[in-house]
Formats: structure tokens, sequence, C-alpha cells
């Protein structure tokens, strides 16, 4: 996701599909509230955390993710939880795509094959990792250092980054992506998902993360 233009004032970009898009399986009132507002309002505060610091205005958004303890400690607060906010939420939107029969292909599909035997037994997997997040946090498909895949969590709006882990797909379980259609029910909520996964998109992601190492 790496875009050297995407820094300070950051703007909130359109989804790339209608808010309906998505149904049945994400309703279109989650998406606009989820997009609109939510995203939205990382925007704007990662924006006012970073308004009177002039000198980070040309970094991009993965430069402050990095390098967060560098930042002045007044601000790494809120440029973690916002500026993850951002960046989470434009990953997770972009990876998704209206339902399709689309499924991993290529270097992706071989890798979930031989990391996981299956994409269903990949997918029971990720689906577990998601479950398993107590609270709010995002469960992700990245590549390792040692360019195999790993499923990971993390909490409220961490990112893997500093970790040195690079981003295939991730998946949000914050409340406010789900609760209006599913209510508390996160465990349909995964498996509505499964059916709008971007593979096309996971598949370049997967490809980019080997030509960053
Ligand atoms: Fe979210």
């Amino acid at each position: 996701m790496t875009n050297l233009t995407y820094h300070y004032p950051f703007t909130n970009p359109p989804l790339p599909y209608a808010y309906q898009a998505l149904e049945p399986y994400i309703d279109e009132k989650t998406m606009k509230l989820h997009h609109d507002r939510h995203l939205q309002t990382y925007v704007d505060n990662l924006n006012k955390a970073l308004a009177d610091y002039s000198r980070f205005h040309n970094w991009t958004l993965e430069q402050l993710i990095y390098n967060i303890a560098s930042l002045p400690e007044e601000i790494q607060t809120a440029v973690r939880n916002n500026g993850g906010g951002v960046y989470n939420h434009l990953l997770y939107f972009t990876g998704l795509a209206p339902a399709s029969n689309q499924m991993p292909t290529g270097a992706l599909a071989d890798a979930i094959r031989r990391e996981y035997g299956s994409l269903d037994a990949f997918l029971k997997k990720f689906k577990e990792a998601a479950l398993s997040v107590f609270g709010s946090g995002y469960a992700w498909l990245v590549v390792a250092a040692d360019g195999s895949l790993m499923i990971t969590t993390t909490k409220n709006q961490d990112t893997p980054l500093p970790l040195g882990l690079c981003p295939v797909f991730n998946l949000d379980v914050w409340e406010h992506a789900y609760y209006l259609k599913h209510y508390n029910l996160r465990a349909d909520y995964i498996d509505d998902l499964f059916h709008v996964i971007n593979w096309e998109q996971a598949g370049q992601r997967y490809m980019a993360c080997f030509q960053m190492q």
C-alpha cells in the first residue's frame, strides 16, 4: 500500500465500490458509517495531531507508523491510534470486493496450499484468529521476514508494520464493522466477509511484499 503522495493533510479516499456493493454480506448502512464516519474521524484526528508539526507534513502514512518512536512524545499516541486507524481501514476497504467466485490464484494460492494445506483449512485458521481477538482489533494475513505466510492479530488500531510483517489482507473485528447487521455475532460476520475478499488485490499485495524485501 506504499503511496509516496499520501501524506498530510490526509484525505479519506472514496470506497472503490458502491456502499451497497457488498450486500447481502456487509450492509450498505454499515459501509456508509464505517467509511464516512469512523474512517473519516481517524483521518481528521490524524491531521489534527500533526497540524502543528510541519516537519512531518511530507512523511507518508507508512513512515509515520514505522517511526512512531521518533515523533514528539506528545503526539505518539494520537499518531499510533489514528494513523493506524487510517492505514488499517484503507487496507480493509480496498481488500474487499463485490461477491464473485473469485479465489486466490498464482503465487498466493500456492503459498496458502503450502502453509495451510487448502483454502478451507486456511480460512478456518483465520477465523479462529479473528475470533480470538478480545475486544477491538484486526486479524491479518501477512508475509513474515522469512517470506512465509503468517496469520496474526493486532489490538485496537495497531498495525503489524513495526513488527516487520507485510500485510496481504486484514479483517476488522471492531464491533462497528458488523454490529448493525450481525449484532454481537462476530463468527457470522467473518463467514460473510469471506465471500467478499478481494483475492486479486490480496495476490498483488502478496507479490509486492517480496518486491519490498
Ligand atoms: Fe473499523
